[in-house]
């Protein structure tokens, strides 16, 4: 048994909905949040940047004591994971990618699978990649949709302006046939309905943030370091901005008020 916290990193308010699937399946686990609010969007970086600043949030939460570490962010997962196991000291650490590639590979039945994330993540191919890996022969197609982050953080994913962006981005799957989508982008869970509605019932919506959660689970249990409590975890948010737009702006993707967030410096490693 191991009562530490599980740190989750995100690159800023887009992992509180991993951190809503980590709660609702591990109600006894302490968590340390950390979001890189004053160097977001993540989505446009280069790999090099990227990974710089994910291991120096990753130093931030082994500091702080954490017993494990999920990546949150789809992009700094997608970029940055092979480059991380060797500053982690054998904690174990989970992205996000591999289990939703994991999921899709799972449910795809004609193979065709679609993947929608940042433009840092689709053009990676880190998905493409685990995906083919698991199911020979697949075919992956992956979009773009950089304007999904803005519109959520507005609130508006409900709205005929998210309708509209989501019509255009999606269409162009629609002569491929897929009967899988990866919602690749910690953020895009929040827009899941109107996703719904574009892409029909036929096709499955895969939430990796479900699938990583599920995986985590089953490890710390393996492992035997999930918390001996059942219920009542703690959750203390960090920042590296103002915590003022995080807390407002995280309710429109959590459903727990978020009362404090504290505000600190992540060392860089140069
Ligand atoms: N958290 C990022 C991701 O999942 C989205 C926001 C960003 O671009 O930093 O890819």
């Amino acid at each position: 048994m191991d009562n530490r916290p599980i740190g989750i990193f995100d690159s800023g308010i887009g992992g509180l909905t991993i951190l809503t699937e980590v709660r609702a399946r591990m109600p006894g686990e302490d968590i340390l949040y950390l979001g890189d609010t004053a160097r977001v969007p993540y989505g446009s970086r280069s790999k090099r940047i990227v990974t710089e600043y994910t291991k120096e949030a990753v130093r931030f939460l082994l500091q702080e004591g954490v017993k494990a570490i999920i990546i949150a962010c789809n992009t700094a997962s997608a970029l940055a994971m092979d480059d991380l196991e060797s500053a982690v000291n054998g904690t174990p650490l989970f992205g996000v990618v591999k289990p939703g590639a994991r999921g899709a590979a799972a449910h795809t039945v004609s193979g065709k699978v679609g993947v929608i994330g940042t433009e840092a993540t689709v053009r990676s191919r880190a998905y493409q990649t685990h995906v083919r890996r698991l199911k020979k022969g697949a075919e992956v197609i992956g979009i773009g949709c950089p304007l999904f982050v803005p519109i959520i953080e507005e609130g508006w994913q409900n709205s005929q302006v998210a309708m509209l962006t989501a019509q255009t981005y999606l269409s162009g799957f629609f002569q491929h046939n897929i009967d899988t989508l990866i919602l690749g982008c910690t953020h895009y869970p929040a827009m899941w309905s109107t996703i719904r509605q574009v892409m029909g019932d036929t096709v499955y919506l895969i939430n990796p943030a479900y699938e990583t959660a599920k995986e985590v689970q089953t490890s710390l249990r393996e492992k035997e370091r999930l918390s001996e409590r059942e219920e009542g975890g703690k959750v203390r948010y960090t920042v590296t901005d103002s915590p003022e737009r995080f807390k407002r702006v995280g309710g429109f993707l959590i459903t727990e008020t978020i009362y404090e967030a504290e505000k600190v410096e992540l060392l860089s490693n140069r």
